[in-house]
């Protein structure tokens, strides 16, 4: 049999790992969901989700893959046998691998896109007035974003052909410190404006009369979505974990980075809106045309603005990767192809789920406009359909199987192996097993109108 894929040392798997968790979802999401739902609050309610709900699926999650050696389907498989139900959980995150991919390709084509612009000085060109006809424009114009699309799943795909070692973790030591580098650049710049106390004063004062349940729905959702979790990244990046290594510790070190880097995320865009006096409230448009309009306001900002659209690359190229991962991981284990032949497959079929995305704002496919984006359509109810759904639907289903069904003794055996934080085996473990089920099929309920 063939010797399963190992990462090369243990940083690998971290930057890995938190490349798979760090992207559009930190730098794009979290600073406009925070915006439209008015800060603070919403902030403390996502650090509760990701401390207590977050956190220990991963762990879970972690803990799967490295005990079977397996992707999510043939993980199941071998865990509860071929003909149970719980194989079908690994089929649920070859799937949202898909869907995520999908649309989240698009997006990553206009960070492309906008970093060629920002290279060739859109800041210093254009009137702020131009910037959301400039949006609006691009997004509509189908060769441009087939084109993009097209760029970007070549990436991503050129990475993942060269395996776990030699390709995932190759490039993820490269983008990440990269990554890293950019943040630290523009997070100086954001400490010196005028805006950073109003920004502060936002992010972290609380108003309790912002919170809402469809808030707390949305701020779960998000960390599910946040931390890669649900539909068998952590899983299958997990799965190339040798028996020596700590998951507990590399968990906590993966959260950790994840959200240290929304916040700093937070923490560039606000106080850049604050000092041109825009509102918070912007919305998917705010890093493609809000902070445009405040590059092009400000000194320096032509240099900046590069910076910010390769960090948005750089952060959405190493989780694309981790996503098309899951799904040449499994068609490597389930039929037993080649990595290159997986990897053409799974790339190429995204592709072409993409393609409607990627030509929904000029040919109004399926009922899509540039309202599809900027406001709610169909790009934005797939993201809510993953994120809020199907993610949430996943840990649950992992955070159950690995606290009610697993073997005791695997499971026990997994956390302790190469780990300095075994103290905490009963609180992970109760806390999987009844706070993350209660917690998650709460706001199903109140998603669904029940409470
Ligand atoms: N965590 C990614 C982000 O914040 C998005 C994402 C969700 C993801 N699920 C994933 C990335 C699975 C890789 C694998 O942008």
């Amino acid at each position: 049999m063939e010797q399963r894929a190992h990462w090369g040392s243990r940083l690998g798997f971290i930057l890995a790992a938190a490349g798979s968790a760090v992207g559009l979802g930190n730098i794009w999401k979290f600073p406009y969901i925070t915006g439209e739902n008015g800060g603070g609050a919403f902030v403390a309610i996502y650090l509760l989700c990701v401390a207590l709900v977050g956190l220990p699926v991963m762990v879970a999650e972690v803990l799967i893959g490295r005990s079977t050696q397996s992707s999510p389907v043939r993980a199941f498989h071998k865990l509860a046998g071929a003909g149970s139900g719980w194989v079908g959980m690994g089929w649920l995150g070859v799937a949202a691998s898909f869907v995520i991919l999908s649309f989240y390709s698009v997006v990553a084509g206009w960070s492309l896109h906008y970093t060629y612009l920002s290279l060739t000085g859109f800041t210093v060109n254009l009137e702020p007035s131009q910037f959301e006809p400039l949006f609006q424009s691009a997004f509509s114009s189908p060769t441009l974003n087939i084109g993009w699309h097209t760029v970007f799943m070549g990436l991503t795909m050129a990475v993942v052909l060269g395996g776990v070692a030699k390709g995932v973790e190759r490039w993820s030591r490269i983008l990440m410190p990269g990554l890293l580098l950019m943040m630290l650049i523009l997070l100086i710049n954001g400490f010196t404006l005028d805006g950073f106390g109003k920004a502060v004063d936002f992010m972290f004062g609380f108003r309790t009369d912002k919170l809402t349940a469809a808030g707390a729905l949305e701020a779960l959702g998000h960390a599910f979505f946040s931390l890669s979790l649900g539909m068998g990244a952590m899983l299958t990046y997990g799965s190339y974990l040798r028996k020596d290594d700590d998951i507990m510790g590399a968990s906590i070190t993966i959260t950790v980075l994840d959200t240290a880097i929304a916040i700093a995320a937070s923490m560039i865009l606000f106080p850049l809106l604050f000092t041109q006096n825009m509102e918070a409230a912007q919305g998917p448009g705010l890093v493609f045309i809000s902070i445009p309009i405040a590059f092009a306001q400000m000194p320096g900002g032509a240099f900046l603005a590069p910076i910010f659209f390769g960090l948005l690359v750089f952060a959405a190229l190493t989780s694309a990767i981790a996503m098309l991962e899951v799904t040449t991981s499994s068609f490597i284990d389930v039929q037993n192809w080649t990595r290159k032949k997986a990897t053409l497959f799974a790339g190429g079929l995204i592709f072409v789920i993409g393609i409607p995305s990627a030509l929904s704002g000029g040919t109004d496919l399926f009922g899509a406009d540039l309202e599809a984006v900027i406001g709610k359509n169909w790009f934005d109810a797939f993201d809510y359909l993953a994120s809020n759904w199907m993610l949430p639907l996943g840990g649950l289903g992992i955070a159950i199987y690995t606290a009610w069904r697993m073997n005791e003794a695997i499971r026990h055996d997994h956390f302790l192996a190469g780990s300095k934080l075994q103290v905490f085996y009963k609180a992970w473990l109760f806390l999987l097993k009844f706070l993350v089920p209660v917690g998650i099929i709460l706001v199903f309920l109140q998603a669904v109108g029940l409470i």
